[in-house]
């Protein structure tokens, strides 16, 4: 059974938890949530990098195998810093869906919703500079939405007023397309298809992150398969959030840490 630690800011890398669960479902994982400090979005990277840190000794002392960096916004800040700092293990980050976009598109036009911080981040700009030149791309801080779904809002009228005012924006310049940037936007999938309409693909990168974690244990030469599954979990914040989000991608009961 391989040990698998997994952290946000908050409840939205439990998008990621519910694929990597279907990809490996009998292993062991550890989900820190980082809600005292959530949200991650507007801090600086050198803030995102001591959180990741004390992070990833808490894993470590756990026992975890691999960590699963199940937030962009950590990913584009501190993933380079970890992967230098700690080579005895590896880290498997969040990579923002615009190759499945641009090569899906029809209108030749996709929208990234994500945060500040995974937008300005070197990481996605590179990306973004690999096929700007085949399709148009635009992009959107998905404002509000972290807040919605860290207090358990994921549909009604109060979810679709702040999701539409971030979507709108890039349904106006003719995306087809909508890549969702930030591991807690999945949770409002439901509403972000609604305000779209059928013609508009949305696409949650959390399936390829849960494979490409899947490679890196094999690779590593850790034993997976074999069971029993665990969950462990624990926040830095209150744990009700956590545990309201939870039980909406798992009959798992965790073991809170
Ligand atoms: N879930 C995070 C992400 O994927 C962080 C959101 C936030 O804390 O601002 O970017």
């Amino acid at each position: 059974m391989a040990k698998i630690g997994i952290f946000d800011s908050g409840s939205g890398g439990l998008s990621v938890l519910r694929e990597l669960q279907k990809t490996l479902p009998l292993e062991s994982y550890f989900y820190f949530s980082d809600n005292a400090h959530c949200p991650y979005g507007e801090k600086s990277p050198e803030y995102i990098q001591d959180r990741a840190r004390f992070i990833t000794d808490w894993a470590l002392d756990k026992g975890a195998d691999v960590i699963v960096v199940a937030c962009n916004t950590a990913t584009a800040a501190a993933i380079a810093t970890l992967r230098a700092e700690y080579p005895q293990i590896p880290f498997v980050g969040m990579e923002p869906a615009v190759k499945p976009a641009a090569l899906g598109t029809k209108s030749g036009v996709i929208g990234v919703l994500a945060t500040a911080g995974t937008l300005k981040g070197s990481k996605y700009l590179n990306t973004r500079g690999l096929y700007e030149d085949d399709v148009k791309i635009v992009e959107h801080v998905g404002k509000g939405f972290v807040e919605l779904v860290e207090n358990g809002i994921l549909d009604g009228p109060e979810a679709e007023t702040t999701v539409k005012a971030s979507l709108q924006p890039l349904l106006d310049e003719g995306a087809d397309t909508i890549v969702l940037g930030c591991t807690h936007y999945p949770f409002l999938q439901t509403v972000i298809e609604r305000l779209a309409g059928p013609g508009v693909r949305v696409i949650d990168p959390a399936p390829a992150v849960a494979k490409q974690t899947k490679r890196v244990l094999e690779d590593a030469g850790a034993t997976i398969g074999e069971g029993p599954a665990q969950l462990s979990v624990t926040a830095s914040g209150p744990i009700d959030p956590l545990l309201r989000t939870l039980k909406l991608i798992t009959d798992i009961t965790p073991a809170i840490l």
